[in-house]
């Protein structure tokens, strides 16, 4: 039975019991996390937590757990789920009013959830073995705030559908400029000649922890040039290779982008010496 933490108390996921006004129900009023961990060591716990504290204080929540305490909730949720490999999801949203009103509610105490979801242990980094990821492309049709990790995912989860039906594993999206963003549940990475780039660090993409463990892992090693700037999506689709980064899916490297092969449509040498250097190195964060 899964086992979850609801204000102050574990308890099994079928105890756990919120309001329905609560405002990250009727609003999408919150913010959330998701932090891997395999066999029980998690990857970027502190920058994770980080992200978390700067969304709860780009919205206005005041949540009074402090580091020490979150980190308590997730030691909890690894030992009272199995440890292994898990993805802890936190949510904390602004919590439940007595009437739905836009406002932010004076009085009220946030929500804070915390479940574990068992995920799929590490791929090998070996480009002979690697599963190669399907895109399809659209235009970002997101909010301009991408840079919350906010609960309101809706933008997110269309995006997210439009691939998935047209049997695509992620949905790469581009801005009105044409340019790469991220894509609607990782951050997009393209490699041309031997470097590495990805977009900028701004309003249009979430401040993904994996692309920030990647960017400061080939800073420190030195033998893969990278970059960070725009990217046009003909650039995209003049790749040599392409890749996808998130918590859960780590780095994906893409072969098939709108149906067309990504360079020679094989997973890239790039991608097998970044994501050596990413396993190697991930759990320093
Ligand atoms: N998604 N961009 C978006 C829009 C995301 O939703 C995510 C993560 C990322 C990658 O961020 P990180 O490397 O910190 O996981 C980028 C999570 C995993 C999710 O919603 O389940």
């Amino acid at each position: 039975m899964s086992i979850v933490y609801l204000n102050g108390q574990f308890m099994p996921i079928e105890e756990a019991k919120i309001s329905p006004l609560d405002r990250g129900f009727l609003f999408g009023d919150g913010i959330y996390e998701v932090i891997p961990a395999y066999d029980g060591n998690t990857v970027g716990l502190e920058p994770h937590m980080q992200r978390m504290f700067d969304g709860m204080a780009a919205i206005g929540i005041k949540c009074e757990l402090t580091l020490e305490d979150w980190k308590a909730i997730i030691d909890g949720m690894m030992e009272k789920n199995g440890g292994g490999n898990q993805g802890i999801y936190l949510q904390v949203s602004r919590g439940a009013d007595i009437k739905r009103y836009h406002a932010f509610p004076e009085g009220v105490t946030p929500t804070i959830f915390a479940m574990a979801n068992p995920i799929k242990p590490a791929v090998e980094a070996n480009a002979a073995t690697a599963k190669g990821f399907s895109v399809a492309t659209t235009q970002d049709l997101r909010w301009q705030r991408c840079q919350i990790k906010s609960t309101a995912l809706l933008g997110n989860v269309l995006h997210f559908q439009q691939g998935y039906e047209g049997g695509n594993d992620e949905i790469l999206l581009y801005n009105e400029k044409g340019n790469l963003t991220e894509a609607s549940s990782s951050n997009a990475f393209i490699v041309k000649d031997g470097k590495v780039i990805t977009p900028i660090q701004d309003n249009q993409i979430l401040p993904g922890i994996t692309r920030k463990i990647i960017l400061s892992i080939l800073e420190k090693d030195g033998s893969i040039p990278f970059e960070v700037r725009d990217i046009s999506m003909e650039e995209v689709r003049n790749a040599d290779e392409i890749w996808v980064t998130s918590s859960s899916k780590e780095l994906a490297p893409v072969t098939t982008i709108d149906g067309q092969a990504v360079g020679n449509g094989e997973v890239g040498s790039v991608w097998e010496a970044a994501f050596k250097l990413y396993t190697a190195h991930k759990f320093e964060y």
